[in-house]
């Protein structure tokens, strides 16, 4: 972005000082601007007018939006009069000066307060409601004849816009990326007061989706003859180390009231290692082409390119392309699309090639929240989430079950990802009462098309998935809607493939991977050989898969490998052989794919530990679970017997790989042995400190890269263990607990591979504070993620301390966000106190805005001696990428 401004400025400049007048230039060229600082807030419809905006009231006027979207003969026609004109928040003229001031990104529901009553599906956080968000804003007269956009990213949900008082637009998914049209009620030389309505049904989600404008807004600025919204869409269809052909199609847009020749040139750049720009020849040849007035025309151009730079997924080479429209001599708009070149199948024997090379894909499927953060979209902490996951050797990412932050994509683009990129999560049928079925008849086409339009750029992006576990699987109506939603996608790329992911076994049999271009089965590693006969040239990943249940740092005894088990104090043991009745351990889903190679990889439910959905405790407990503090196992005892179910607390997920806070579990370590096989790596589990398992049988798991591991117990050896094939750990399962150290020696090839220790920790003593940067930004987005460790004198992890922590804060930062990834934790995220959840806390801390300076955390504990940590806090950073 940066990078964009200064280019644009220096065009500016330059233009200007060629025109005479920089005013002039300016007028010409296109601003991108965000639009995120300074809104006020309110949650509720002002008295008495409660409902009177409900979507079923206006949407005559709603859908009216975004009819470029839309076949022809579907475009509704537009209807008379002005929904809002009788509504205080809407008009210009109300006071909001009382309301919340605050900057986007934003999510009401992530401030709580968490209530037991409210859902654990949705995170027992109150994320529902009607919230009005106003900005004012002034535009001087010289800006009179330029175009005015707003471009929402995401807002949750049913989102109604007003300029002036006047109603511009809306849109009711809250995942989907929108523009409106401002000019027509832009004041010139006078303030402008932008409203927007959200009204987030209750009821309308599976997870937790926050409510509130939770990504960017932009206000964007054109000359009246400009590139349309989304208006470039680059493809590279011969690729060769020798050369790429570059095909470019550019959407021009005319505003104004005459007809106009312009001529687009577009020119292709290199995008370094770090984001810096250079001249690639070619550029394309300049086509002189007719916009009429008030039209929209599209051309097309292309041009060869020598010894590509390949994008990979280790090195994702980028390249941006310039385009320039210019009439009559002049620069009149100028628009930059990033994007890179490679080649992607999917083969029926070979599963996913890229660039012609077979690449296994090692996927997790992720919500849109960043935890404790909630689902205001953060740069840096998705960037956080992408950096934990490479590390795990995770190379896709599945946007269950809906399309994502754009940022999501520019950071697989820059990092080396491969994306499926998801649509929908139901269609006609609907999982909630209030869920998308209620849009799907108006809106389906409107949200796939822009969403494809959005993303077709993005090298990363190479599934398009219409939906997750549709209801209509089964019937020969879903397989039609299906058939024509694939249509949609392939009318707006013809270069990646369609897909879905199934969960009904029949839809590999019945119809449904008919309409399809690749299948995806969900959960269902043992079906890959069957569909294959049924199917033999259709190919076919597994779109979701194990969905394991586990709680960091638990561990529960008898381990017994059964679906039920595994369960006390609303945790889930970490010996990761749990998992609810649809799903399977990580094994199991090894198995099925190294059984059936053809299959081109997985997407594991999830990466990351997510709010909502906190199975197996969705709902109050039935039956009596085991707690380990006796005082609270009477209590659950006595609820029992009076209400005969236990009040359940879980607010988040227990399927991620890595907790809500960004705490690696014992999976991580499964998944990285398998997905990372030349990192030499050895991981045991569970932890050594029970004291009250002397003597008895306390299993350990033993996850390794390497074929064959040696364990040590005080010294002694418990034997060498190889893993036979299909064997995905080593087991020492009679295993008797004495405190001291158990060691572990993996070996590859009979070699020495990779070296692991655990040791009985003493009592907490101290806390050991790390940043996971330590120098940040300051420029009020940017994160630093502190873990704290409660550690004995030793500095060893004790790992079941639960002790109360305090947090300090000073210089020119603040804490955003608590939490120590125990999913039945109901306190404040936003709280300055925590317990520490079996050893470790985490603490985000932002900086603030133009004041650089040492920020420091100091955190305190009763009885601990207390730590600190600095974080300097800088105006300029070189930029890491
Ligand atoms: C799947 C579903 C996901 C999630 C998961 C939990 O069936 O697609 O959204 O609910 O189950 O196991």
């Amino acid at each position: 972005m940066k990078h964009d401004f200064i280019i644009t400025l220096a065009l500016v400049f330059v233009i200007g000082a060629f025109e005479g007048s920089p005013l002039h230039a300016q007028r010409l060229t296109r601003e991108r601007l965000s639009f995120n600082a300074d809104w006020r807030f309110q949650k509720g419809d002002p008295a008495g007018t409660e409902g009177q905006l409900a979507y079923d009231k206006v949407k005559p006027w709603v859908i009216a939006t975004g009819n470029e979207f839309l076949s022809r003969a579907a475009t509704p026609a537009p209807v008379a009069g002005n929904p809002g004109n009788d509504i205080p928040y809407a008009q210009p003229s109300f006071d909001d000066h009382t309301w919340r001031q605050l900057n986007l990104p934003h999510d009401w529901g992530i401030e709580g307060p968490f209530k037991q009553e409210y859902p654990g599906e949705t995170g027992k956080l109150p994320w529902w409601g009607v919230g009005w968000y106003r900005k004012h804003f002034s535009v001087s007269p010289g800006e009179k004849g330029r175009q005015f956009y707003l471009d929402v990213d995401g807002a949750m949900a049913y989102a109604m816009v007003w300029l002036n008082g006047k109603f511009v637009g809306g849109w009711p998914y809250g995942y989907a990326s929108f523009e409106l049209d401002l000019t027509p009620y832009i004041q010139f030389g006078a303030d402008n007061l932008i409203a927007i309505r959200l009204d987030n049904p209750p009821d309308s989600s599976r997870w937790y989706p926050g409510g509130g404008i939770y990504r960017n807004v932009w206000l964007i600025k054109t000359s009246q003859i400009h590139v349309s919204h989304w208006g470039t869409y680059v493809t590279t269809p011969n690729v060769t180390s020798a050369s790429a052909m570059i095909d470019l199609r550019v959407t021009l847009q005319n505003d104004s009231l005459n007809n106009a020749i312009v001529t687009i040139t577009s020119q292709i750049l290199e995008v370094g290692a770090k984001g810096n720009k250079t001249a690639a020849p070619p550029a394309f040849a300049p086509v002189k082409v007719e916009v009429r007035a008030g039209e929209r025309m599209t051309a097309n151009m292309s041009a060869r390119i020598d010894t590509p730079k390949l994008w990979k997924l280790q090195v994702p080479n980028l390249y941006s392309l310039v385009t320039t429209i210019s009439q009559a001599g002049r620069t009149i708009d100028r628009y930059e699309t990033s994007f890179g070149i490679r080649t992607i199948k999917f083969d029926v024997d070979k599963g996913f090639l890229l660039n012609g090379e077979q690449l296994k894909i090692q996927g997790v499927c992720n919500h849109h929240d960043l935890g404790a953060l909630g689902s205001a979209l953060n740069l840096r902490a998705l960037e956080r989430q992408l950096e934990i996951l490479k590390e795990m050797g995770v190379n896709a990412l599945r946007t269950s079950h809906n399309p994502p932050a754009p940022e999501l994509l520019e950071l697989a683009d820059r990092m080396g990802f491969v994306v499926m990129d998801e649509a929908f999560d139901a269609w006609r049928r609907g999982k909630k009462k209030n869920d998308y079925h209620l849009l799907f008849d108006d809106w389906h086409e409107k949200d796939l098309r822009a969403q494809v339009r959005r993303d077709r750029n993005h090298p990363s992006v190479i599934l398009w998935s219409i939906g997750n576990e549709i209801g209509e699987q089964g019937n020969a109506e879903g397989h039609a809607l299906a058939a024509q939603l694939a249509q949609i996608v392939h009318e707006e790329d013809t270069t990646r493939p369609v897909t879905a992911g199934a969960n009904n076994v029949n839809a590999g049999y019945n119809g449904f991977q008919k309409t399809v271009d690749v299948f995806g089965y969900n959960y269902k590693p043992a079906e890959y050989g069957k569909f294959r006969q049924s199917n033999p040239s259709l190919p076919l990943f597994a779109s979701e898969t194990a969905s394991t249940v586990s709680s960091r740092g638990e561990y529960f005894f008898p381990v017994v490998p059964d679906k039920a088990q595994g369960r006390a104090d609303f945790q889930v043991s970490s010996y990761d052989l749990y998992a609810p009745r649809w799903a399977w351990p990580p094994d199991v889903e090894f198995r099925g794919l190294d059984e059936f190679p053809f299959t081109a990889g997985e997407f594991v439910w999830t990466g990351f530990d997510y709010l909502g959905e906190p199975t197996p405790y969705d709902r109050d407990s039935t039956t009596l679970l085991n707690f380990t503090d006796q005082t609270r196992q009477q209590q659950a005892a006595n609820e029992f017997k009076e209400t005969g179910r236990i009040t359940v607390p879980s607010r988040s997920s227990y399927f991620g790989i890595v907790d809500l806070a960004g705490f690696k579990k014992d999976r991580f370590y499964i998944y990285q042995a398998r997905w990372r096989p030349d990192f030499p790596m050895v991981h045991i589990l569970p932890h050594w400190n029970w004291p009250e398992r002397t003597g008895q049988v306390t299993p350990v798991h033993v996850y390794t890269s390497g074929d064959e591991a040696e364990l040590f117990l005080n010294g002694r050896s418990l034997g060498r263990k190889k893993r036979a094939a299909h064997d995905y750990r080593l087991r020492w399962d009679d295993v008797k607990y004495e405190p001291g150290e158990l060691h572990v020696v993996a070996y590859r090839n009979g070699r020495r591979w990779a070296e692991d220790t655990i040791k009985t920790a003493g009592a907490p003593a101290k806390l050991i504070l790390k940043a996971d940067r330590t120098r940040i930004k300051a420029d009020g987005e940017d994160l630093s993620f502190v873990t704290v460790m409660v550690a004995d004198s030793n500095g060893l992890l004790v790992p079941r301390s639960r002790n109360r922590l305090r947090f300090e804060i000073s210089g020119p930062g603040e804490i955003v966000a608590t939490d120590n990834g125990d999913a039945t934790n109901l306190e404040s995220f936003q709280a300055k106190e925590r317990n520490a959840y079996n050893g470790l806390c985490l603490v985000v801390i932002r900086s603030r805005p133009d004041r650089p300076g040492q920020i420091k955390l100091r955190v305190q504990s009763p009885g601990l001696s207390a730590s600190e940590v600095v974080i300097n806090s800088v105006r300029e950073m070189a930029q890491s990428r």
